[in-house]
């Protein structure tokens, strides 16, 4: 294992031994990708692998079948962030946290990863399952009560990161605003390698805010190590694991962005499509049993998660180009879950095709471990949702997207009726 990434940018295309690779104006910060996903999916359709200059020049992965080959083959495509911030899951690289087990390559990965898996293997989950009914139900009536609600605010913002916190073991008047300070910090973070927006006024709140939620979490650890309780930071600071404070830290950090925003953006995007597609809703309002494989089609065609990096280790061909040590290529997720090689008629949402091997959760090693617990969450709040309001209504005109969908593609805001 190197000690230092590469992650110089060659300032021109590289040289292929085979092709010559298409360069494609691609920026997946940019407003317009965000906002004008089909377009984007139309311009990447013909080449599962492409260079941009954006970011300093990287290659872009598109297609389902070598989007599974980098995310898989971790020797080759490497996850990790270096002591000095290089490298990692994004780019560019997120300057701050150190987002483990994701930003980490085996072993090291494979033994964070063992630590987590009983407390996210089905069995954990289902256990889960009598606590989440009483907490979902709650959020879904409160909605119903309101009449106008808020799809993001009163739904989607509350159910995953409500559950994480309570199962991390935040007491319950710390989650709210504890969940604030990471979300104000994460609308910043992948900012702070711009020197100009380094200095500005929105970074320092920004830092502030990451600063407050990692105290918060400093004190959890504290706490959990002198008493444990049954809780996920209880089993993390299990002194058979010999984690430190600071990857203790990490791992909490990361549960909580990846158990909390995602999950939220995806659960805006997936009720948003069932407000617009009223057949798809009358037909789970009237048979419950067909609710987990609209959710994995919903995951293939409304995902929020939308790209995961990697840093090339050694030179290597990868459909037709040759990626050299030290490039940077990101997997562009909706291109794969929509690649027309993969599956017919990617566009559509149709909960009754034979098979649906989306990689909406990733690939390979680093597959999220969450994915059951959000089969559980969707499956709770989609059937509360169809009993206590089937014919809820989206107002798209003062909806708001995430301008930014680098990372995660969803909404901002959205205003919904109950009828
Ligand atoms: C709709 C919901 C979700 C989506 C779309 C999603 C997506 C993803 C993706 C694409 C990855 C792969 C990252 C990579 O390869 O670099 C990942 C990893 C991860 N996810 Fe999720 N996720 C979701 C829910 C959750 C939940 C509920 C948790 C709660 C714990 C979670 C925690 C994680 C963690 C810790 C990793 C890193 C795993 C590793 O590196 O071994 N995610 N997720």
């Amino acid at each position: 294992m190197p000690d230092t990434l590469s992650d110089t940018h060659p300032k021109d295309p590289p040289v292929t031994t085979t092709e010559s690779p298409a360069t494609l104006e691609f920026d997946h910060h940019a407003q317009h990708t965000s906002h004008n996903r089909d377009e984007v999916l139309a311009l990447v359709r013909e080449h599962p692998v492409f260079w941009t200059e954006s970011y300093g020049g990287h290659w872009v992965v598109t297609s389902h079948e070598l989007a599974k080959r980098v995310l898989r083959d971790y020797s080759v495509f490497s996850s990790r962030k270096t002591e000095d911030m290089k490298g990692g899951n994004t780019i560019p690289t997120v300057v701050g946290p150190r987002l483990i087990p994701a930003e980490a390559d085996p072993p090291y990965h494979r033994i964070l990863r063992k630590i987590l898996i009983p407390k996210f293997h089905k069995r954990a989950v289902d256990a889960l399952a009598p606590e989440l009914e009483t907490f979902i139900s709650g959020v879904i009536d409160e909605a119903v009560t309101k009449d106008h609600f808020d799809v993001v605010h009163d739904i989607a913002d509350r159910i995953p990161a409500g559950s994480m916190t309570m199962y991390l073991g935040f007491p319950e008047e710390q989650r709210v605003p504890f969940i604030r300070s990471v979300q104000a910090a994460l609308n910043v973070m992948p900012y702070a390698s711009d020197p100009e927006f380094a200095q500005s006024e929105a970074m320092q709140k920004g830092l502030a805010e990451f600063g407050n939620a990692v105290q918060v979490i400093n004190d959890l650890i504290a706490a959990r190590r002198s008493e444990p309780q049954d809780d996920l930071v209880s089993h993390l600071v299990n002194p058979d694991f010999e984690l430190d404070d600071e990857s203790v830290r990490w791992m909490t950090f990361t549960l909580l962005v990846g158990g909390a925003e995602n999950p939220a953006a995806m659960i805006g995007n997936s009720l948003l499509h069932l407000a617009q597609d009223t057949a798809l809703r009358s037909r789970l309002a009237a048979d419950h049993s067909l609710i987990p494989q609209a959710c994995e089609e919903l995951l293939r065609q409304t995902s929020s998660a939308v790209s995961l990096a990697r840093n090339v280790l050694c030179d290597v061909e990868v459909g037709g180009v040759t990626m050299h040590a030290g490039d940077r290529v990101l997997v562009w997720l909706p291109g794969a879950n929509r690649d027309h090689r993969a599956f017919e008629r990617p566009e559509e949402v149709d909960i009754d095709r034979s098979s649906c091997p989306h990689i909406a959760f990733g690939d390979g090693p680093h597959v999220c471990i969450g994915a059951g617990l959000f089969r559980l969450w969707f499956e709770i709040m989609l059937r509360e949702i169809l009993v206590k309001m089937p014919n809820y209504t989206v107002d798209l005109d003062r909806a708001e997207r995430f301008d930014d969908a680098s990372t995660m593609w969803g909404w901002r805001t959205m205003p919904a009726r109950v009828s």
